[in-house]
């Protein structure tokens, strides 16, 4: 049984090239075998992760990311059980909010900053799947959706 999570958090420390990529090293280095995929998205010292896969899994792995110390103030946004997912084709892809187009944040804020706090999950959701539909997200990863698809 699939779920889709979306959580948001603060970097504890000014979010660099380098925190994003042993970030993103340590999601390739797990994410395949526990069948979980997503979208990490960063902007000023906001993290927004949208995670799919098996229930156990993602609660495991969401359990596991809460105590991280590189971040706090970690609200889950959106939780739901899903028949399909929609972020597949990324072990873990990466969005740089501030190098969207603006007019993109606009469509969804109230100013084009993206506050996932200050939205519901729902819209945060939208924006995510509007990044899908705009190529806006990096590292698809032909290999994951390879993987996932041998495992059914
Ligand atoms: C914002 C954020 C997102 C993270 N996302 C993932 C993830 O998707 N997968 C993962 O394995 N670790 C993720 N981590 C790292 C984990 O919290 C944890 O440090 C890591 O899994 C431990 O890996 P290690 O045992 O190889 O050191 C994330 C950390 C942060 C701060």
């Amino acid at each position: 049984m699939l779920v889709r999570m979306l959580y948001v958090s603060r970097a504890t420390g000014p979010i660099s090239r380098a925190s994003v990529d042993s970030i993103l090293a340590q999601s390739r280095a797990h994410n395949p075998d526990l069948g979980v995929t997503g979208i990490l998205c960063w902007g000023g010292d906001i993290f927004m992760q949208v995670l799919e896969g098996g229930r156990g899994p993602v609660n495991q792995l969401y359990n596991q990311i809460v105590r991280d110390e590189r971040h706090k103030d970690v609200v889950m946004l959106h939780y739901e059980e899903i028949t399909e997912r929609r972020f597949a084709g990324w072990t873990m892809g990466q969005v740089h909010l501030e190098k969207l187009n603006p007019s993109i944040l606009l469509k969804y804020s109230e100013k084009p900053v993206l506050d996932p706090y200050a939205v519901s999950g729902k819209v945060s959701v939208a924006l995510l799947e509007e990044l899908i539909q705009t190529a806006a997200i990096i590292g698809r990863a032909e290999s994951t959706r390879v993987a996932l698809a041998s495992n059914q």
